[in-house]
């Protein structure tokens, strides 16, 4: 996958300034997640703030000045998967458009849930206890966007490792 530059988008405004809002409440990393998410619910935006026309699935759309959290795009070729992997930090994730199925492992990699997440869906998780892969099992492009409570530019990927 490639990056892509940052790319300026006023429909993301009010989603930003929610994400800001959630943050300010100081919660742990569990419920900061379920803040971020009611957020990203209530201004969910439209697959358009995506590119699908990039050739790498892995935009970045926004980074919080202080770190404090980053806005990430991705797109989905029919049949594209993760690798198992688990993250660094608390994430949120909504899908905009086509369906994709995440798979949840305990620490020994035993597979313990599936959930087929369709457009409009959105979840919030934090470590310990977030081993997953995220599989797109359609046969058209899934858009998706991703909440990170970190500087991803910073830390270079939102990944703290991968399970092979
Ligand atoms: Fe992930």
């Amino acid at each position: 996958m490639t990056t892509t530059q940052i790319r300026p988008t006023t429909e993301l405004t009010a989603l930003i300034d929610g994400v800001r809002t959630a943050i300010a409440a100081h919660a742990d990393w569990s419920g900061t997640a379920q803040l971020v998410a009611q957020q990203l619910r209530r201004h969910l935006p439209s697959p358009d703030v995506v590119d699908t026309d990039e050739s790498g699935g892995y935009q970045i759309l926004h980074v919080e000045p202080d770190g404090s959290f980053s806005i990430i795009g991705l797109v989905w070729r029919p049949g594209q998967i993760t690798r198992i992997h688990d993250h660094l930090t608390w994430c949120v994730f909504g899908v905009l458009q086509g369906v994709e199925r995440e798979e949840l492992f305990d620490a020994d990699l035993n597979l313990i849930g599936v959930s087929d997440n369709l457009a409009g869906d959105v979840s919030g998780f934090a470590p310990p206890g977030d081993i997953h892969r995220v599989h797109n099992t359609a046969g058209t492009t899934a858009i998706s966007i991703h909440i990170y409570g970190t500087d991803v530019t910073r830390v270079g990927s939102s990944v703290r490792r991968y399970y092979d």
